[in-house]
């Protein structure tokens, strides 16, 4: 197992790559613990380009961005940003959670983001040009039903969006297993709980468990924990506080865990 391994659930690395040659921007979308993040790593490793990755909050500026003027020994020095020395070093820029910043902040991101490919450092009196290699790559995930936020169209369009997922049954066991250690009936077990809760998800409105808490279940599985142990506390606990839910969700588990018993 290495940190990096990637199961793709379709033609999303073929894509990135065709973006990347081309120089166009990418924006992933996807549920939480889908493996976006992982995905992005992954692609860094693939195309032997390091990945500067920035966390995207309400407060974020576009100097938190670009960079900014500082006074050090009496001089006034410009200092790079994230964003400027991964354009200068010709990495992967990654945004996450992009949709949290505010407008104004990414406004810096237009240039880089069309055909222009370049950073304009106003206060540095600056304009960096984009080397072949850099990329540019947000992701956000658009479910989220407490955020009122959304993207710019103009924003958006810059970009070529992958959708993602959480992957089908079979290979989604298959991530379990490498990430965990589990053998392959428990990782099957795991992941037809989770469907099954995904299935319930419309009534009750929740995010639904993601392959993140199965690959946490099915570690603590492998360190010695009862099942139905580690799905409460992994994938039924953080769904919801409410008590009545949580005796519904941990009925539709066990029901679940039991259905995903592989005939012997
Ligand atoms: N396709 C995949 N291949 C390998 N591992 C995966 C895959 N999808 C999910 N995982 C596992 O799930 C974990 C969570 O994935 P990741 O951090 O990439 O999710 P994410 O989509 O970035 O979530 P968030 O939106 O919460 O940041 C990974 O650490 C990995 O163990
Ligand atoms: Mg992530």
């Amino acid at each position: 197992m290495t940190s990096d391994s990637y199961f793709a659930g379709g033609g999303e690395v073929e894509l990135f790559e065709r973006a990347f040659q081309q120089h166009l921007p990418v924006m992933l979308t996807g549920p939480t613990g889908c493996g976006k993040t992982r995905f992005v790593e992954h692609m860094g490793s693939l195309l032997g380009r390091p990945v500067v990755t920035v966390s995207c909050h309400d407060d974020i500026t576009s100097s938190d961005l670009v960079g900014r003027l500082l006074v050090t020994g009496g001089d006034v020095v410009w200092n790079d940003g994230p964003l400027t020395r991964a354009v200068k070093g010709g990495a992967i820029c990654y945004l996450d959670e992009v949709i949290e910043a505010r407008h104004d902040s990414l406004a810096v991101l237009h240039s880089l983001a069309d055909h222009r490919r370049a950073l304009y450092l106003d206060r540095a009196d600056e304009v960096v040009q984009a080397p072949e290699s850099f990329m540019l790559v947000c992701s956000y995930n658009p479910a989220y039903r407490s955020s009122l936020k959304v993207l710019k169209p103009s924003f958006r369009q810059r970009f070529v969006t992958i959708a993602m997922d959480y992957l089908a049954p079979e290979r989604e066991a298959d991530v379990v297993v490498t990430e965990s250690g589990v053998d392959r009936a428990v990782a099957t077990r795991l992941v037809h709980c989770a469907n099954t809760i995904r299935g319930a998800d419309e009534i009750f409105h929740f995010e639904p468990p993601s392959t993140r808490v199965l690959v946490a279940a099915a570690r603590l599985i492998a360190a010695g924990a009862r099942e139905i142990d580690a799905v409460q506390a992994c994938v039924l606990a953080p769904l919801s506080t409410d008590t009545a839910i949580g005796d519904g969700l941990r009925q539709i588990a066990t029901a679940g865990l039991l259905a995903g018993e592989e005939p012997v």
